[in-house]
């Protein structure tokens, strides 16, 4: 793979619900403990030039934050995001979108430990020199699936693994299931999120039944589809799959999750959002 670029897709719908989601989990754990660890398997390039050629290429851009700049919701935690969008570009006018290791950096502090994996060489680079005066934060050029046997986790600190290939690769979702499988001993204190993308409603099922094979208890499925099912190989919708959250996100996240839907679904669409335990 290595030809895929984040910058085609940033701030498209998928990148909009995974980091609303990923916001009010980094805020959930950042008010209870002092010093938090923090992954990034798939960390990107860090924050994208919104008047990139990549972006305004496919302009994605509008079926995600373009839509919700406009949109005008109660919900405190899409509230948030936007707000947290807005700070990240020191204006309400939006000339950045922040991937990943952008908004984790900007939510939290010196004394938190952050990690972001990135494997392709460019966007290695984009991301290391965007971090360099960020000491607290360890960017590294390597397979991120390798995490577990290069970083020494400890198991009482509390932190957050985001977990995003682009799935390009045939074989990502198996390693996604197998890296699970594998280290959710060595995680069990760690909220763990896996983004996925909703192609082929089989590829999908397939790789839930995958996680519902390995007995592990409260995992929740976080699904936003923004049209109905086609034959086309477009992405419908994206979702979420997120380990050792805490007990209340189901009932604190259903509603941002359909509110975030009305905003940003196609005409038409029926297809309703999931927020809800695999077993
Ligand atoms: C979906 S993008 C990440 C987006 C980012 N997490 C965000 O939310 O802004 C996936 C990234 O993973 C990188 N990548 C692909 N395979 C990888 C691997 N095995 N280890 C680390 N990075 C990889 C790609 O180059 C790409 O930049």
């Amino acid at each position: 793979m290595l030809n895929y670029k984040h910058a085609y897709h940033a701030g498209n719908h998928a990148d909009v619900l995974k980091h609303v989601c990923l916001i009010y989990f980094i805020k959930s754990i950042k008010y209870s403990y002092n010093s938090i660890l923090y992954i990034d398997t798939h960390a990107g390039s860090g924050y994208y030039d919104l008047n990139n050629e990549h972006i305004q290429k496919n302009k994605e851009h509008q079926t995600g934050i373009e839509k919700m700049l406009s949109f005008t919701t109660n919900d405190p935690y899409l509230r948030f995001y936007l707000k947290t969008i807005n700070n990240i570009n020191k204006s309400n006018k939006l000339k950045f979108y922040p991937g990943s290791p952008k908004i984790i950096q900007h939510l939290t502090d010196k004394i938190d430990e952050l990690y972001f994996y990135e494997l392709h060489t460019n966007e290695f680079r984009l991301l290391k020199n965007k971090f360099l005066k960020n000491s607290n934060i360890k960017i590294i050029n390597d397979d991120g699936f390798r995490f577990p046997s290069k970083i020494k986790i400890k198991k009482q600190k509390k932190g957050i693994i985001l977990i995003d290939p682009s799935y390009e690769e045939k074989d990502d979702h198996e390693k996604v299931i197998n890296l699970i499988t594998k280290n959710y001993e060595q995680l069990e204190n760690k909220i763990i999120i896996i983004w996925y993308p909703m192609i082929n409603r089989n590829d999908t099922n397939n790789f839930i039944d995958g996680f519902k094979k390995t007995g592990i208890q409260n995992i929740l499925r976080i699904e936003m589809p923004i049209q109905n099912d086609n034959e086309e190989i477009n992405m419908t919708g994206s979702g979420l799959l997120v380990f050792n959250a805490h007990n209340k996100t189901k009932q604190s996240l259903r509603g941002t999750i359909i509110e975030l839907q009305k905003c940003l679904q196609l005409k038409g669409n029926k297809k309703k959002v999931i927020v809800n335990y695999l077993r």
